[in-house]
C-alpha cells in the first residue's frame, strides 16, 4: 500500500490486515525512528554525509500487530515521539539518504519474507516488494488529506497542514533514490469521496478478485 501523506495508508492497511488476519508493517515509522535517533544524537539532518555515516548505528525494531503497532529504537518505545512535528519536518531529508534506505529496506524485506502481511509506505510496490500479490496506490485531494491530518493533530490548521504536506510530497516524489510513484500493476484508489470503511471494502474487493 503506497501513497502520499494522509491518503489513508495506515488506517486502511490496519483495517485490511485485521479483516484478513494478516500482520501489518508501517515502514514510515521506521524512517521516523531513524530520524528521531539522528535528532537525539544531534546529527545535522541536512548533512546527507553525516546522516549516512551514522545510519548503521540505531537498532530499530518494528512490531507487526495491526491492533498495536510498536516501534523501538535501541530498546526504547518511540511510538509517540516519532509523531512529533520536529521528526515530521526532518524525515523526508533523512529518508532521501541512500544508505538509510538500503538499511531499512533490508530490515523490511526480512519482516515481509516471513509471509502474510500488509505493508504501507512510499516504495513498497516499486522497490521493497514488487512481487506483492496485491498492490494498491491510495490518493486523495490535497485538501482532503490536510483536513484529515489537521483533525488528528491539535494546534494546527488545515492550511498549515496542507503547506507542510505539499513540501513533504515534493521531497518524497522528487528525491533521487526510490521516489514515491505508482508501481506497475498497482490499483489506484482515490479515497477523497470515500469513508474509511468504503476504502477498506474496496481494497478487500481487489484482494478477492
Ligand atoms: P496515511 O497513513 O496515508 O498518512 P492515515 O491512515 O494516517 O493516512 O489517515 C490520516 C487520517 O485520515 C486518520 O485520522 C484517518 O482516520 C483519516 N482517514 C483515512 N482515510 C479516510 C477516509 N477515507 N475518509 C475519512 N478519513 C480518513
Ligand atoms: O503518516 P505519513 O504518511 O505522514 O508519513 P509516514 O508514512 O509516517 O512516512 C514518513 C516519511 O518517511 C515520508 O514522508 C517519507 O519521507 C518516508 N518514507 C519513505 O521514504 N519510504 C517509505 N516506504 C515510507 C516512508
Amino acid at each position: 500500500m503506497d501513497g502520499p501523506s494522509g491518503s489513508g495508508k495506515s488506517s486502511v492497511s490496519r483495517g485490511v490486515a485485521r479483516a484478513l488476519g494478516l500482520r501489518y508493517l508501517d515502514t514510515g515509522a521506521m524512517y521516523r525512528a531513524m530520524t528521531w535517533w539522528m535528532l537525539q544524537q544531534g546529527v545535522d539532518v541536512a548533512d546527507a554525509a553525516a546522516v549516512a555515516a551514522r545510519s548503521g548505528e540505531p537498532v530499530i525494531v518494528s512490531g507487526t500487530d495491526p491492533d498495536g503497532p510498536a516501534i523501538r529504537v535501541d530498546g526504547a518505545d518511540v511510538a509517540a515521539p516519532i509523531r512529533e512535528a520536529q521528526v515530521t519536518g526532518a524525515v523526508s531529508a533523512v529518508a532521501a539518504v541512500p544508505e538509510v534506505r538500503v538499511r531499512l529496506v533490508a530490515l523490511q524485506r526480512e519482516i515481509i519474507g516471513a509471509g502474510g502481511i500488509v505493508v504501507e509506505g512510499r516504495d513498497i510496490g516499486t522497490v521493497v516488494w514488487p512481487q506483492a500479490a496485491v498492490k494498491i496506490y491510495l490518493t486523495a485531494s490535497a485538501e482532503a488529506r490536510a483536513l484529515r491530518r489537521s483533525a488528528e493533530l491539535s494546534g494546527t490548521t488545515a492550511e498549515a497542514q496542507q503547506a507542510a504536506m505539499a513540501r513533504r510530497d515534493t521531497l518524497d516524489s522528487t528525491r533521487k533514490t526510490d521516489p514515491l510513484s505508482m508501481a506497475d500493476g498497482a490499483v489506484e484508489l482515490d479515497t477523497t469521496p470515500l469513508t474509511l470503511e468504503e476504502v477498506i471494502d474496496a481494497v478487500l474487493s481487489v484482494v478477492a478478485e
